[in-house]
């Protein structure tokens, strides 16, 4: 059996480290070896955003690498389009995997399924319900095209059956991401928050003063944002900066790892010498895959856009204020178990629900099947679909 795995973007990568060990493990038991290549889109292409999490992750280089880079949405997903056509039909896979809600998911699952190859989709069914959402819309064409549907839980399992998706092409695998996590928390709990600080700061950070940073290593916010409804308007990023400079950072100190293209709004809006002067926010690069789990394990409160940071929160038990109006993870959420609360982008609700979770203690939680034993579900399930 032939497959193809198809990454693109960063919270693809944590995801397919544990598959390809499967795999690896599983070709040393048997004679009949899967033949397995590794698509990197190259829409994320930063080594901070891209080659760190190989490198930390353990993944072998990408095969093929599509250099697609950034652009539009129609531009992202056409150029891969056009240059992952010309890797099917020169490999003829049985199989195309992919993962997630990024642009390549959508581009590589459309394009296997004009040539008749099956797709496999890992993290099937999850819906926020936000149409507006580029995720949205990968996730709902993705689920529609492909044939066998891995779902991280039951909740996405009724999502499915809802858009009329047969029963049969649905399996229940539980979360990947957790496998990730599972494996690589001990690396993570040996690192020295003040090396992680002093590896990353942001460049021109690095002259301020940090004696004014009220012992950022037992007391401390962590905030990631990079979603487009939150950065790419000035009216919306703006009250949150306030926020962030005059209210939270004076009250809790904040290490804030910053995305691209949050760095790039900022910085188009005006905002960014203030932030980067501010000496209760310690703005970080893009951090690999352990420092930021180290980060999650300490911090007090989380306030964040990103959807595995979610996940991440709910089982470290870190209270997490979710800085968007839906989560296609509702299992995330306090009412069903998890850490996260939905805040959106209202300031006053942000700093209410601010004051209420920095009080709450840590609570982890497993959901069903988050076990640290996905990898060998999906590896399962496609062999025995493949029968
Ligand atoms: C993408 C995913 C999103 C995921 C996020 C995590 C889609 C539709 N979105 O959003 O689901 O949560 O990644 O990071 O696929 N940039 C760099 N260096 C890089 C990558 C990007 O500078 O390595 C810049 C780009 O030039 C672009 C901006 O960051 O201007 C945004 O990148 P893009 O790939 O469009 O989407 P993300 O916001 O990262």
């Amino acid at each position: 059996m032939k497959l193809i795995s198809v990454v693109g973007a960063r919270p693809n990568f944590m995801k397919i480290a544990p598959f390809i060990k499967t795999i690896s493990n599983y070709n040393k038991s048997t004679e009949k070896k899967i033949k397995h290549i590794l698509v990197h889109t190259g829409q994320h292409y930063d080594d901070r955003m891209s080659k760190a999490f190989f490198t930390a992750l353990n993944i072998p280089s990408a095969d093929i690498n599509l250099g697609i880079g950034s652009g539009s949405h129609a531009e992202q997903v056409g150029n891969t389009m056009i240059a992952f056509e010309k890797v099917l039909l020169e490999e003829k896979p049985d199989w195309v995997i992919v993962l997630g809600d990024v642009n390549a998911t959508l581009a590589c699952s459309v394009a296997a399924k004009k040539l008749h190859i099956k797709v496999c989709h890992i993290e099937a069914g999850l819906r926020s319900g936000d149409e507006r959402m580029p995720e949205e819309i990968n996730r709902l064409v993705t689920d529609r095209l492909s044939d066998l549907l891995l779902t991280p839980d039951e909740l996405s399992i009724k999502n499915l059956k809802n858009e009329g998706i047969l029963e049969s092409k649905i399996e229940f695998v539980g979360n990947i991401m957790i496998d990730t996590l599972e494996s690589n928390i001990e690396k993570a709990s040996n690192l020295a928050i003040s090396e992680i600080i002093n590896d990353n700061f942001i460049q021109e950070q690095k002259s301020n003063d940090l004696s004014n940073f009220n012992s950022p290593i037992s007391h401390f916010a962590l905030m990631t944002m990079h979603r487009p409804s939150n950065v790419d308007k000035k009216e919306i990023l703006e009250p949150i900066i306030r926020l962030i400079l005059d209210e939270i950072s004076l009250d809790i100190p904040i290490i804030w790892p910053i995305h691209p293209r949050t760095q790039n709004q900022l910085q188009q809006f005006n905002l960014w010498d203030e932030l980067i002067l501010n000496d209760n926010l310690i703005l970080l690069n893009p951090l690999g895959y352990h420092e930021m789990l180290k980060l999650n394990t300490r911090s007090k409160i989380m306030l964040t856009d990103s959807g595995g940071l979610q996940e991440e929160c709910t089982v470290l038990g870190t209270p997490c204020l979710t800085l968007r109006w839906n989560t296609e993870r509702p299992i995330t959420l306090l009412e069903n178990g998890g850490s996260c609360v939905l805040v959106g982008n209202n300031i006053s609700r942000i700093r209410e629900e601010y004051k209420n979770k920095l009080k709450l203690k840590r609570t982890p939680n497993r959901p069903k099947l988050w076990d640290g034993k996905t990898a060998l579900r999906i590896l399962e399930a496609i062999l025995n679909t493949n029968k």
